[in-house]
Order: structure tokens, then sequence, then C-alpha cells
């Protein structure tokens, strides 16, 4: 017998990492819980990687007690073996952030991709520029969901680039794209519309190396990493005239696909300034 139910009958699912105080997750969702009156609860469990064999295991059997669960570092690729079915995108991006557990059956997703292309769909700019060239920085797992979201976007001109080339060559062979070192970067920018940090960089005030110099007019740029602040790529970016997009909404939309499952709702849950200043107001 399953029970993935809380004892009030009320559906709970919830987000494991190592370590999980940082995540806005929990945030997220019993935000929307609130705001859209639906019964359940979200709540966050660190699982230490030794834990993850036998916490997937009770997530099946129902021992967990939740209907399912997001999944974030350094669990993603860990749970692809985990799971009993798996979405073209999961095995496409090689990692699992998002898991049902259907009729005694984990299903992983990865939903990474989709928060990625959606977060761009919801700015004016990026609707009104071509979908021909991007040009990505940083070859590790977050650039793999920003490649499969940037194909399903339909740009058919991807290049990455990345400061060790030596991580570059599977994604060359995974997605098919071209590929490159960063010092390279200024070689490929010419006749790109949009340019995505991928990278780590920036997180603590570093500085992307790019010259914005030679940026060609018009260029969208984008850095998946958030807060209160924009990154220096982006505030030097803005400075420099360009239209610029931070990841709050990546964050934001990649987590719609679990929680319309889990909680049992064909609506989309509300995503606006409130819910932004919401999420910033929790970060840790
Ligand atoms: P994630 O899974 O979040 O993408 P990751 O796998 O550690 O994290 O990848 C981090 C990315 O940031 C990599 O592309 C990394 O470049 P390397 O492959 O050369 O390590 C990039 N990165 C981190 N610090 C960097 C730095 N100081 N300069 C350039 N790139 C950096």
């Amino acid at each position: 017998m399953q029970n993935t139910k809380s004892p009030d009958n009320f559906p709970v699912a919830g987000v494991i990492g190592h370590p999980i105080t940082h995540s806005l997750s929990p945030a997220l969702h019993n935000h929307w819980l609130k705001k859209m009156g639906l019964p359940g609860r979200y709540e966050s469990r660190d699982v230490a990687p030794a834990d993850c064999a036998r916490f997937f295991a009770d997530l099946r059997n129902g021992k967990v007690g939740w209907v399912g669960c997001n999944v974030t570092l350094p669990h993603k690729i860990v749970a692809l073996d985990h799971c009993d079915v798996l979405s073209d995108a999961a095995k496409k991006i090689g990692a699992v952030n998002t898991i049902i557990v259907r009729n005694g059956k984990l299903h992983g997703d990865n939903t990474d991709w989709l928060g990625f292309s959606e977060n761009l769909l919801s700015w004016a700019a990026f609707r009104a520029v071509p979908k021909n060239r991007a040009v990505v920085i940083g070859a590790g797992g977050a650039a793999r969901g920003v490649i499969y979201g940037l194909q399903q976007l339909g740009f058919g001109d991807i290049i990455v680039v990345n400061r060790t080339v030596e991580k570059l060559q599977d994604l060359r062979d995974d997605f098919g794209i071209a590929v490159d070192s960063l010092a390279s970067l200024p070689k490929h920018i010419g006749a790109a519309n949009l340019l995505v940090n991928a990278t780590s960089l920036g997180l603590k005030g570093e500085m992307l190396p790019v010259d914005f110099t030679t940026l060609p007019r018009g260029i969208l740029l984008h850095d998946i990493i958030y807060g209160a602040h924009l990154t220096h790529f982006l505030t030097t970016g803005k400075e420099f005239g360009f239209a610029v997009k931070d990841g709050l909404g990546m964050l934001i939309h990649q987590g719609i696909p679990g929680f319309k499952a889990w909680f049992k709702t064909d609506k989309n849950p509300p995503v606006d300034d409130d819910l932004r200043h919401y999420l910033l107001s929790q970060k840790k």
C-alpha cells in the first residue's frame, strides 16, 4: 500500500539536495499553494550522497510520503539511475530535476530547459529578435539544459565556449553543436542574437572575460545567475546599452510542471513581480 499523501490526506512534495538550506523551491511552491488555495505542502530534505539510493527506494515505496520531488545539486545526475521512467529531455540533458511518483514508479524529467526557454519567452526583447545564432559560455550541467532549451526554441546555430576545452567534446557529440575555447569568443559573437552565461562566474561578483566593445548591436545578454543585484556581466551590459535578463525566471518556470502534477491542477501558478520580490527576500 502506497503512502504518498500526508496523514491529513493532502499531497506533500519536496526537494532533495546536499546542502539544501539555500534552495528557494520550498518558498516557491508553498507560495503558489497559498496563492491558489490548494491543499498541499512542499518540504526540503538534506540527503547525503551515500543515502541517495535509500531515499529513492523509499520515495518509490511510499515511506517518504511524498508524491514526488525536485532534485538539486549534487544529485541531478545520479537520480537518472534511480528513476524507472525517463523523459526524452532527462535522457538528452543527462540529469533529472523533477520526479513524479506514479503507480509505484519514479518518473524522472528535466524541466530546467523549460524554465530557461519560458524565462526567455516571457521577455519582450527576446520575442522580437530572430532565433538564429546563440553563443553559450560554460560546459557544466547547467549548460546542457540551456543548449537543449535553445534547440527547442529553434536556434539553428549554437556555439558553446568554455575555459576548459576538454569538457566541450561531449556537448558537441551529444547536441551536434559547434564548440570552441572561451578565448575565441570574439570570433563567434559577430552574428549572434543572444549571449548566455551558463557558468558560475558572477555568483561571487566576478566578471566574465567579455569585451563589450566587440558585441554586435542588438545582441541580448542573459545570465542564468540571479540575485537581489544583477551580475557584473549584466550591469556592464546594461551600461553598454544592451537588453539584459537574469535567471530568476528560470528557477520559477522550471517548477511549474512538477507543481501541476503533484498538486493536481491544470492551472498555471502565477508568475509576477510579487513572486520575484518574495523569492529574493527569502534568498539566504
Ligand atoms: P554547473 O553544473 O552548475 O554548470 P559546473 O559543472 O561546476 O557547474 O560548471 C561550471 C562552469 O563554470 C564550467 O563551464 C566552468 O568552466 P570550466 O569547465 O573551465 O571549469 C565555468 N567556470 C567556473 N569558474 C570559471 C572561471 N573562473 N573562468 C571561466 N569559467 C569558469
